[in-house]
């Protein structure tokens, strides 16, 4: 019998300087506040798709007298992780390379699980979560949290920045994403069989200049790393990727510019 072709999943974002100064500016007591009264200090706590590990970080400081383990996909990722923990001076904490579909613990491991910012990326977020519940002990309790494409605004109007945005959800879908997947957390942990699961949700949004223009600029290098893909796709020409770019980057610089976006988030427990 022929094979089947595996199904493309890849990380739409990518790895780009910005994208991942930006990782490095989150912490444990903004990003996973919703997550941490669930917490104690003798807890062996998982984050998955860790980044550069600056929340993984924050946690090891909340389960002081337990152990952290970050994963993450990429190799770059979890040496950054790695380096920072090493800076911080935090030693009950392990990073390492996995995938989420297939992570390399027994069942029933760890007392609590946390993901930021990917079941988004996610072809078959229902299998990554079954995958976190068989790691999980029972009692253990998960937390995602995810930001929802379909609630950004944007103030002032800008076509080229509402471009980059439908550019940004393309990309994702194309690379087996889902944008919207904040917005099924709720559900997606009940199918994987999690119980007492509660939603909520935060804001983020960026209201000074100095932000607007990271904002700004970081939305410039998104297109700048999706041009071939949009190219490729005939999402826009090379060109209109340049003047997007542009247009990103004078959007931030407008005294007067102000953007949000919802956070999803949810905890649930194993039986
Ligand atoms: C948006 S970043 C979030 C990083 C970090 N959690 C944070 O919020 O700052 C998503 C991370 O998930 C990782 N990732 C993507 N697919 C993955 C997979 N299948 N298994 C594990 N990690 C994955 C990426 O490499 C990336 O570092």
């Amino acid at each position: 019998m022929k094979e089947k072709k595996k199904e493309c999943e890849k990380y739409s974002p990518g790895y780009s300087k910005k994208l991942i100064q930006s990782y490095q500016r989150r912490k444990v007591n903004r990003e996973a506040i919703f997550f941490t009264p669930h917490l104690h200090s003798k807890m062996n706590l998982l984050d998955c798709g860790c980044g550069p590990g600056t929340i993984t970080v924050g946690l090891a400081k909340i389960v002081s007298e337990g152990k952290v383990t970050g994963i993450d996909i990429e190799v770059t990722q979890i040496e950054k992780a790695k380096k920072h923990a090493l800076d911080q001076n935090i030693s009950n904490i392990q990073f390492q390379v996995a995938n989420i579909y297939e992570l390399p613990f027994s069942d029933n491991s760890f007392d609590a699980v946390f993901s930021h910012a990917l079941m988004q990326h996610l072809k078959h977020p229902l299998n990554a979560l079954k995958e976190i519940k068989r790691v999980l002990k029972p009692r253990g309790v998960v937390g995602l949290r995810d930001d929802d494409q379909g609630s950004l605004i944007l103030s002032p109007h800008n076509s080229s920045m509402n471009k980059v945005i439908e550019l940004i959800k393309k990309s994702m879908k194309h690379y087996g994403g889902n944008p919207k997947v904040g917005r099924q957390h709720r559900e997606l942990l009940r199918k994987a069989g999690f119980i007492n699961v509660e939603a909520s949700s935060s804001c983020e949004y960026d209201g000074i200049l100095e932000e607007t223009q990271k904002r700004g600029d970081l939305a410039a290098e998104l297109i700048t790393y999706m041009t071939e893909t949009a190219v490729k796709m005939n999402w826009a020409t090379i060109d209109e990727m340049k003047k997007l770019s542009v247009d990103c980057k004078n959007w931030g610089r407008n005294p007067d510019a102000f953007d949000s976006i919802i956070w999803c988030e949810a905890v649930g427990w194993k039986e």
